[in-house]
């Protein structure tokens, strides 16, 4: 009887899931012979009817260049946490039980789970209780430590630092503030690089709380050098100092909060208190969109081949890992342990600093 993988993507899709489906799936086929199962809409797919189908490699032809992902994602997934509606009435279940049964039935040699810090928080959960799975982290956010890089963020970074080129041309004919609201949860990676890209005057990110005050210093010292528009570039999880982080929905047992809006609230700061017109932008789901690329394409395709060598090889509970331009694998565990965040103290925020980009902590 030929060995078989199953492969999943969970929580938000991010460009390049493809490409890693592609990778595995071929690597499996041509290197070992193996069968391949793909899952339907994350870890959902083990329950749901029909959630479970054969991923030949001439299905995963023509895929590479695609965004989102042929299996369908969903972060709401959760089987230690799913929710289910009975009777009208809304019931939260641990079903991860349902999972190892489906395992055992489909005569699974091992899982292979793609996904962010939620994704792979369920695939360790379901390693300690016996499955043999391994992880590939992916995320827009880079925020999964022990990868110096994750696949789809390179893709969002140009999206985002497009945006910044576009708003500098409207910015500078109108004479205004123009503020770009970033994804990226509470690591402020694609804020600070896109906006070291595409020249933004401010950045602001999570892990370095900011003054109003300083914001308002910044541009209305541009105006007076004779610069009077400015571009900021700010992350969903920035915040000021004397102020929470600003949410769009609060979240229940199932959805994570989602942060938004801060965005709305410093380009309001700038037009009431700083005597400059201003405007927001969120691009939201648009750097999730759209065809990776070629460096995403390179990531995914690199760690889907390793995951599926390490399937082959029986390594479970790893998860695999860009280190200084080699994949490497560290284990799950290690890799959740902590939230990558951006280092204040690294290269990058001093080069922006000694640009003069204001980050808000300017005294
Ligand atoms: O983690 C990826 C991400 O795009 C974050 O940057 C963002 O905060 C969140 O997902 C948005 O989630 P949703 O797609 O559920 O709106």
């Amino acid at each position: 009887m030929k060995k078989r993988m199953a492969i999943l993507t969970g929580g938000g899709d991010a460009p390049g899931l493809n490409a890693v489906i592609r990778a595995v799936v071929k690597t499996a086929y041509f290197q070992g012979g193996w069968e391949i199962l793909g899952v339907k809409n994350g870890f959902d797919g083990f329950v749901d009817k029909d959630g479970v189908f054969l991923l030949s490699h001439q299905a995963v032809r023509g895929i590479l260049p695609r965004g989102g992902t042929i299996l369908g994602a969903a972060n709401r997934g959760n089987p230690f946490a799913r929710k289910i509606v009975r009777d009208g009435k809304i019931f939260i279940e641990d079903v991860s039980q349902q999972i190892i049964d489906n395992l055992i039935a489909l005569a699974l040699d091992v899982l292979i789970v793609v996904g962010g810090d939620g994704t792979l928080r369920i695939a360790k959960e379901l390693f300690q209780i016996g499955v043999p799975v391994i992880g590939i982290p992916k995320t827009i956010d880079n925020d999964i430590y022990g990868t110096e890089f994750t696949f789809g963020f390179d893709t969002a970074l140009s999206v985002a630092t497009d945006a910044i080129d576009r708003l500098h041309t409207t910015a500078e004919s109108h004479h205004r503030v123009m503020t770009l609201e970033l994804m990226g949860r509470n690591a402020g990676f694609i804020a600070l690089h896109a906006g070291l890209a595409g020249g933004a005057d401010v950045i602001l990110i999570p892990e370095i709380p900011f003054q109003f005050k300083t914001i308002c210093r910044k541009v209305n010292q541009r105006v007076e050098e004779g610069a009077d528009f400015s571009i900021i570039a700010i992350a969903e999880g920035a915040r000021s100092i004397d102020q929470q982080q600003v949410f769009a929905t609060k979240g229940d047992e199932v959805y994570t909060p989602r942060l938004g809006g801060i965005g709305g609230i410093v380009a309001s700061y700038i037009e009431n208190e700083c005597n400059i017109e201003s405007r927001v932008t969120v691009l939201g789901h648009l750097q999730r969109g759209g065809s990776p690329t070629p460096y995403d394409r390179w990531l995914a395709t690199r760690f889907g081949a390793a995951a599926a060598r390490l399937a082959m090889q029986g390594k479970f509970g790893r998860m695999v890992a860009l280190h200084c331009e080699e994949i490497i694998d560290i284990s799950l565990e290690e890799a959740l342990s902590v939230t990558k965040q951006v280092n204040i103290h690294g290269d990058t925020v001093q080069t922006a600093r000694s640009l003069g980009i204001v980050f808000g902590d300017e005294t």
